[in-house]
């Protein structure tokens, strides 16, 4: 280390354990003060590893350079394997990105036109049930929904009923992917992996459906399996990891639902706007890409939603392959490597006030606002590992709430807590929203 060169600022750890129990009680708040503590660039210890962790659009832009940062045989184990280490956030270099153009060609805009009346049937189902039950806790009803609309997606299961069986077993791995690596029947990761293998089992059965199939269906799947880039297309095992990881990643689109309608009840103001915009753009009808492209205040609604409550606190963990320098920080080679996600999107040196819930901040972003909205990772989905299914993800809120805008109202009970849940890897409200929902005066009328 050159003499002008500083170690990664770090704290106390314990012995063995390292900063892995605080990591898993609240990964996200103990992120937030270390980079508080320590600056954009430092060092924790977990899963056995040290880890270097970096935060805002500069620090970030490190991790996204796979010259710098690998991500095979990184993660921990279990996560590994849960996932499979062949998965897409695993690999690297042209392996990588081979997967990744056959990948997003299921979430092209032909392609995300042919998802809408899937996810409308679903929605349409969704809010008449809840208009039924009039008081209920959302947060679960809006996991049944998310989970639902992945099952017609992903399996091409019917979208006029659920599987609970499916949602329990997606709950069961979110949950091993936080917790301590013990494979033992009840421990949560032995449940993880059982889960796992069930719902592996499912999507064996919906790619054996589909190669039996003699026309191609309208469903991601379906989209995958046609998927083409020249010659090459995704071999059947790679299906499997893949739409196995898909169905993953709708954890991540149940908290983007649950903070969105929280958002729409408890900030009037914005609500009223964004509901004046539905109604004057698109007041009835199925929707379709162009439709909710119109709707230019809703699409400010929803990245602000995923910039001031945070979903993830972390990406997936990649390993220095050579020394790096930040700031005058040194980054040893062999380090583990994470963008801290949350800490970006709620930096005050990059978001003024960053509490406030403000969808105009992104009216007239400067770059470095622009570079730090991260909730689907850095860089570009293309040729890193920025989340692949980042418009499906932006689809799915703006359709709910078109739909919710249209015609319901809700108000939340009072004297509950709608921050973050800290101890799980993806966030929702702690209490769950306890809401009263019911169609609203004038959209009766019409009805
Ligand atoms: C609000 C919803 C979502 C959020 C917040 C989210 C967030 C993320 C994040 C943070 C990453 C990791 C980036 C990294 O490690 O550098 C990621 C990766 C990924 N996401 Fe998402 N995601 C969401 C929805 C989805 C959906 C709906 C799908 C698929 C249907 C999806 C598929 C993927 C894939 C395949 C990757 C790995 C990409 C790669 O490594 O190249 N995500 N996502």
């Amino acid at each position: 280390m050159s003499p002008e060169q500083r170690p990664l600022p770090s704290r106390f750890a314990l012995p063995l354990l390292g900063d892995t129990l605080a990591f898993a009680r609240d990964a996200g708040g103990f992120l937030a003060r270390r980079a508080r503590e320590l600056g954009p660039v430092f060092e924790i210890n977990v899963f056995g590893h040290p880890t270097a962790c970096f935060v805002g659009p500069e620090a970030f832009a490190l991790i996204l350079d796979d010259r710098n940062v690998e991500r095979a045989s990184a993660n921990p184990p279990h996560v590994e394997a849960i996932f499979n280490p062949r998965a897409v956030p695993f690999l690297d270099g042209s392996t990588q990105r081979r997967r990744k153009r056959l990948l997003l060609k299921a979430f092209t805009e032909s392609a995300l036109d042919g998802y809408l009346p899937i996810i409308e049937r679903v929605v349409a189902r969704y809010t008449q049930r809840w208009v039924e039950k009039e008081r209920f806790r959302w947060v679960p009803e809006i996991n049944s929904l998310g989970f639902s609309i992945a099952g017609a997606l992903f399996v091409g299961a019917p979208s006029d009923r659920d599987d609970p069986e499916i949602e329990e077993a997606f709950g069961k791995v979110a949950a091993g992917l936080l917790s301590l690596p013990v494979n033992l029947p009840f421990t949560p990761y032995g449940q993880a992996l059982k889960a796992r293998d069930y719902l592996l089992s499912i999507v064996d059965r919906a790619l054996d459906a589909g190669e039996r199939a003699t026309q191609g269906g309208t469903n991601v799947l379906a989209r995958l399996q046609q998927a083409r880039d020249g010659d090459d297309r995704l071999a059947r095992d790679e299906l499997r990891i893949e739409t196995f990881h898909f169905f993953g990643a709708y954890s991540a689109v149940i908290g983007g639902l649950s903070f969105l309608v929280s958002a729409l009840g408890r900030f009037p103001d914005e609500a009223d706007r964004a509901r004046a915009e539905v109604l004057r753009e698109s007041p009835t009808g199925p929707l379709t890409l162009a439709s909710l492209r119109k709707l230019e205040y809703l699409d400010r609604f929803t990245r602000e939603v995923r910039r001031a409550m945070p979903i993830l606190p972390l990406t997936f963990f990649g390993r220095v392959k050579q020394e790096m320098t930040f700031q005058g920080v040194r980054i040893p080679e062999g380090h583990r490597a994470i963008g801290c996600i949350g800490a970006t999107l709620l930096d005050p040196s990059t978001f003024p006030d960053p509490d406030r819930f403000d969808p105009d901040r992104w009216l007239t972003p400067t770059e470095q606002q622009k570079r730090a909205w991260v909730p689907h990772g850095g860089g570009n989905p293309a040729d890193g590992h920025r989340c692949a299914g980042e418009a499906l993800a932006d689809l799915m809120m703006r359709a709910l709430a078109v739909h919710l805008l249209r015609s319901h109202q809700w108000t939340f009970e009072a004297g509950q807590d709608f921050a973050p849940t800290k101890d799980k890897l993806f966030a929702t409200p702690v209490d769950g929203l306890r809401v009263r929902f019911s169609r609203r005066a004038s959209s009766e009328q019409s009805a």
